[in-house]
């Protein structure tokens, strides 16, 4: 039976009309005399009725059908009458009487409801993924990730890029996480590495002379999962010669307004702001800040250095900073509230949080009593306290303090519920240092990665402070998640082995990880630049999700499982001989 109609193309001008339907049954209803079924298809629902008087065969049948059974069926479309319209379906005012039905499938009762808002564990749902695929809210998320990339598509090729395909089996490319590596069957004892990005290839392609290149690359990492994090994963990846960090913004910014009026019906102000990564970190304790509130840290290190509060002075002394957030209308808070934003102070390295109170006529506070009052007068003055605030301190290394802080930030906006959820806060950070020493492994590391290239003005710190030079680099942030990065990149091979040895290598150590992407600079490389985006971030974003799981078709689990086909799994004793490898007891 050939199908005329999707159920949704159906309306009260179809009425008379002789259709032919097929779907899935989504819930069946027996009056007896009657037999309703709501019919699913990818584009909706559709009532069909089933009545002895029109067809006594497919009536039976449709005594004995069950959800999610797959049917075809025949009939002719009648308005509803003024009672039984459902207004809350787009078919609502129509439905079709049957006269002919086929059962295509039969099927098993669903361990869940196929239903939106499912409270179902999510190991069931992925192992049944095809059946939780089937809820409106998910099909939803998947047309919404292909309407999306079809925009990246359109917009890019609009703009002159070519979408180039990179290998996925590969040498490892350095973005910082552990490899997923692929055992050679022709070279014993060597393997691929599937790429953490496709970094060096594009630039590589820049050297080729292809100017705008863009890919939508699957990513393979192997970190900690979280929510925002997948062991593979979609980036929109772009790059681009003879470029500099504003045509990249620009390009970004007209980029998203059109995806995000593709995917949210909304026009977004570009022109987004930027913010020094040193700011956003002492203002909101991230270099990811959720912009879509206050509660600000305020510095106050300066102000307490000489103060006899030894909590502080010792820390300054020590390097330290003091920092504190005016929470507003944060003194209605109980003890035991307060003593639980300590606790999650504490759990992120604090030594603890100190407090005040600023009730209708004192301070209550344990700390008032180290300071004189022109010293209070001086800090409540800075914080502008005003009666009904809570004052909450941190003192501690810089880097301390700012995660601290921004923990508390970020936990007492979920409390109060200063979160506008309908907000989209976008934000460039910029000024990123271009290395951070590491102390486990006592040397420098790159904050974004090794090919970024630093401010042409810090050159001279490379040998003098390397920790003070300022990268080339961006992220693009979107209500406190990163959602994308990029930098301009080295284009010299003098100054990429510089960085190259600054990060520790030896010159036989870079030449055989890199020697190829090195001796491709010296073929006549343009000067470039670029940025990755996390499709599945910005896609989780747009659906309003909390986890990017809901975006991606069959995602991992958080310990990197797929509960349906049960990867990964043990390869048999064949396969291991035939790669040359052997599993240790
Ligand atoms: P970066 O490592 O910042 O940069 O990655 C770019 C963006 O990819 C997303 N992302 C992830 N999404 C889901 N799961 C993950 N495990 C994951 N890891 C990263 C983030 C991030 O902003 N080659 C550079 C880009 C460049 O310099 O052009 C790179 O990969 O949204
Ligand atoms: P103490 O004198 O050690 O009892 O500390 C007095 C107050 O200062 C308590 O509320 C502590 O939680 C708080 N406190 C202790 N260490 C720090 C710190 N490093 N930063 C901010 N407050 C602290």
């Amino acid at each position: 039976m050939q199908r005329t109609h999707n159920a949704s193309e159906l309306n009260t001008e179809s009425v008379g009309q002789k259709v032919k339907l097929c779907g899935w049954i989504n819930t069946r209803r027996d009056h007896g005399g009657l037999i309703f079924i709501d019919l699913r298809d990818r584009s909706g629902l559709i009532q069909i009725v089933f009545s002895p008087e029109v067809d006594e065969e497919s009536f039976h049948l449709a005594e004995k059908v069950r959800s999610e059974y797959v049917i075809a069926v025949s009939g002719t479309v009648a308005a509803r009458t003024p009672a039984t319209i459902n207004p809350n379906l787009s078919t609502g005012d129509i439905e079709v009487f049957i006269d002919q039905m086929e059962v295509l499938s039969p099927a098993k009762t669903p361990p869940f409801y196929i239903e939106d808002g499912v409270e179902a564990d999510e190991n069931l749902r992925l192992k049944h993924r095809y059946l939780d695929l089937r809820r409106p809210e998910m099909l939803k998320n998947m047309m919404l990730r292909h309407k999306v990339v079809k925009a990246i598509r359109d917009f890019l090729d609009g703009h002159g890029f070519m979408e180039i395909e990179t290998p996925l089996l590969t040498r490892s490319t350095p973005e910082g996480a552990r490899d997923y590596l692929v055992p050679s069957r022709v070279h014993p004892g060597e393997f691929y590495a599937l790429p953490q990005s496709p970094q060096i290839f594009k630039q590589i392609l820049m050297v080729a002379g292809m100017e705008k290149y863009f890919q939508i690359a699957r990513c393979f990492r192997d970190e900690d999962l979280r929510a925002d994090r997948q062991p593979e994963f979609t980036q929109l990846d772009m790059e681009m010669s003879f470029i500099e960090e504003e045509d990249v913004f620009a390009l970004v910014e007209k980029m998203m307004a059109v995806l995000f009026k593709v995917g949210m019906d909304c026009d977004i102000e570009t022109d987004f702001i930027r913010l020094s990564y040193g700011d956003a970190m002492q203002r909101f304790g991230s270099d990811k800040p959720d912009l879509r509130f206050g509660l600000e840290i305020e510095d106050l290190t300066e102000l307490v250095k000489d103060v006899d509060f030894k909590v502080f002075s010792a820390a300054i002394e020590a390097g330290g900073a003091v920092r504190a957030i005016n929470v507003k209308n944060g003194a209605s808070f109980t003890r035991r509230e307060i003593d639980e934003l300590g606790k999650i102070a504490v759990d992120n390295g604090a030594k603890g949080m100190a407090w005040i109170i600023v009730a209708e006529d004192e301070l209550r506070s344990p700390i008032t009593k180290f300071f004189t009052d022109n010293q209070m007068e001086s800090i409540l003055g800075r914080l502008k306290a005003e009666k009904g605030d809570l004052l909450l301190f941190c003192a501690d290394q810089p880097a301390i303090v700012a995660r601290v802080l921004g923990t508390v930030r970020l936990e007492l906006a979920r409390k109060m519920e200063l979160i506008d959820e309908s907000l989209l806060k976008f934000a460039w950070i910029v000024d990123f240092p271009l290395f951070e020493y590491d102390d486990d492994e006592q040397r420098y590391v790159a904050v974004h990665h090794m090919f970024t290239a630093p401010r042409a003005e810090d050159a001279g710190l490379l040998d003098s402070d390397p920790a003070l030079v300022k990268a080339r680099a961006y992220d693009l942030i979107l209500n406190g998640t990163e959602i994308g990065g990029g930098s301009i990149r080295i284009h010299q091979q003098e100054l990429q082995k510089k960085i190259f040895s600054l990060l520790a290598m030896t010159p036989e150590i870079y030449n055989e990880k890199f020697g190829y992407m090195l001796e491709a600079f010296a073929y006549g490389t343009p000067p470039h630049g670029g940025i990755a985006f996390g499709i599945d971030r910005l896609l989780m974003i747009m659906a309003g999700c909390s986890s990017i799981r809901d975006v991606i078709a069959f995602p991992k689990t958080q310990s990197a499982v797929c509960p349906m086909t049960q990867a990964p799994a043990a390869v048999n004793a064949k396969q291991l001989r035939e790669l040359s490898l052997k599993i240790r007891e």
